[in-house]
C-alpha cells in the first residue's frame, strides 16, 4: 500500500497528561468510494479535508464512525483489542445507512500499517492507549436527499488517557425522562453521527446538574435503562450481573460484550434483560443496588457513584467503585495490555 511519510513530524504531548481525544498522530488513512467500488487505502502525513459546501455529510449526516484502542505491551509488541469486531460493526452500520460496505480484512491490514506507522504515538504510561478512530462520510455535492454515490473513509489515531476528567473516580449519571437518543427502528444500534448529535441535550442537562452524563429510557415508554451514549450501562443488583438487553436501540458494545463473556467465565451471574428505573429505584431503596458501571472502548470500565432521576439524587452503595467494577477493570485492561493471559482470542499482535 502507498505510505507519504510525513517531513514535519509533530511535537509529542505529555503522555502523562493525556486527558481524551485532543491530540492527533503525524499520518492519518484515506480510502474514496467512486464509481461503484472502494479505491486503494493510503497512508499520507495527517491533514484537513478540504470540503465543499453543499457535501452531503454536512447537511444530511450520511457517516458512520468506530473507536478501538491499540497498546504497547512491557515487552514492546504492538497489539489492538477485537479489531474486527468494529469494522464488522461499521458495515452493519453502512448497511443501515446505505452506505458501501467495507473489505474487512483489506482495512484491517491498511490500519495495521498506520498504527505500525505512528508507533511512537503510542503511550505506555498506566491507563493510556492510541485510540483509532475510523469513520466515513459521503462526499457527494448536491443538495437533494438521496443515496450518495461516492464516500471517503479515513481513520486517525490519538494517544489517550482516561475519557472521564476524572479518571477512575466514580461518574455521576442524569437519567434523562423527556428527550430519546432512539427508538426500535431507529439507528440506535449502529455507531452513525446523528444518534451522538441527538444525545448532546442530554448531556448539556446532565452537565447543568453536575453529572457526567445522560442515561438513556426506551423511546416508547421512558421507562426502560438503555445506555448512556458514550458507554453501555450495567447494575450489580444482589449478587447478580444486569445490563439492558440489546433491544435494536441500544449500541451493541464491543466491551460490553468482553464484559458479559469475563463475567460468565469467572462464574458471576450476568444478565442481559429489561431493566425498568422502577426495578432501580426498588433495587437502591431496599439496599440490593450494590454497584453500576459503564462500559465502552472510550470509557472502558467506568465507576458510576451517584445517579440522579426526577430531582432526586441517589447513591450507590457508599459512592466508590464497587468490587466486580474493580475486577472486571483489572480483568479487560489486563487482558488489553498483555499483563494477562488472553483466554479469547481478543488481542491482535501486529508486530509480528
Ligand atoms: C468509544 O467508546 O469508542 C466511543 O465511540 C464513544 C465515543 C462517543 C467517545
Amino acid at each position: 500500500m502507498k505510505i507519504t511519510l510525513t517531513e514535519n513530524k509533530k511535537k509529542k504531548p505529555d503522555f502523562a497528561k493525556l486527558g481524551f481525544g485532543k491530540y492527533m498522530s503525524d499520518h492519518m488513512l484515506v480510502m474514496d468510494y467512486a464509481d461503484g467500488k472502494w479505491g486503494e487505502p493510503e497512508i499520507v502525513p495527517y491533514d484537513t479535508f478540504k470540503i465543499d459546501p453543499a457535501t452531503q455529510i454536512l447537511h444530511y449526516g450520511q457517516g458512520l464512525f468506530e473507536g478501538l484502542k491499540a497498546y504497547k505491551t512491557a515487552d514492546g509488541k504492538i497489539t489492538l483489542f477485537r479489531p474486527r469486531d468494529n469494522i464488522l460493526r461499521m458495515n452493519k452500520g453502512a448497511d443501515r445507512l446505505c452506505m458501501p460496505k467495507l473489505d474487512v480484512d483489506k482495512i484491517l491490514s491498511a490500519l495495521y500499517e498506520l498504527v505500525k506507522t505512528d508507533a511512537d504515538w503510542i503511550p505506555t504510561t498506566e491507563g493510556t492507549s492510541l485510540y483509532i478512530r475510523p469513520a466515513m462520510f459521503c462526499t457527494d455535492v448536491f443538495l437533494g436527499v438521496k443515496v450518495g454515490a461516492t464516500y471517503r473513509f479515513f481513520i486517525a489515531v490519538c494517544p489517550v488517557g482516561a475519557y472521564y476528567a476524572n479518571g477512575l473516580k466514580p461518574t455521576k449519571i442524569f437519567i434523562e425522562d423527556f428527550y430519546v437518543r432512539s427508538s426500535i427502528g431507529g439507528t440506535g444500534d449502529i455507531k452513525c453521527l446523528g444518534n451522538y448529535a441527538a444525545s448532546l441535550i442530554g448531556q448539556e442537562k446532565a452537565h447543568n446538574l453536575g453529572c457526567d452524563q445522560a442515561l438513556w429510557l426506551d423511546a416508547a415508554d421512558k421507562k426502560y435503562i438503555e445506555e448512556v451514549g458514550s458507554m453501555n450501562i450495567f447494575f450489580v443488583i444482589g449478587d447478580t450481573v444486569v445490563t439492558p438487553a440489546l433491544s435494536g436501540s441500544i449500541l451493541p458494545g464491543i466491551t460490553r460484550n468482553s464484559a458479559l463473556q469475563i463475567l460468565r467465565k469467572d462464574g458471576y451471574k450476568a444478565e442481559e434483560r429489561k431493566i425498568s428505573v422502577d426495578e432501580l429505584l426498588e433495587a437502591h431503596r431496599s439496599g440490593t443496588l450494590k454497584e453500576i458501571f459503564g462500559t465502552g472502548t472510550a470509557a472502558v470500565i467506568s465507576p458510576v457513584g451517584e445517579f440522579i432521576y426526577k430531582d432526586k439524587s441517589y447513591t450507590v452503595g457508599d459512592g466508590s467503585m464497587g468490587k466486580i467494577t474493580e475486577y472486571l477493570y483489572d480483568k479487560l485492561t489486563g487482558i488489553q495490555t498483555g499483563k494477562l493471559k488472553d483466554e479469547y482470542n481478543w488481542v491482535v499482535n501486529i508486530s509480528k
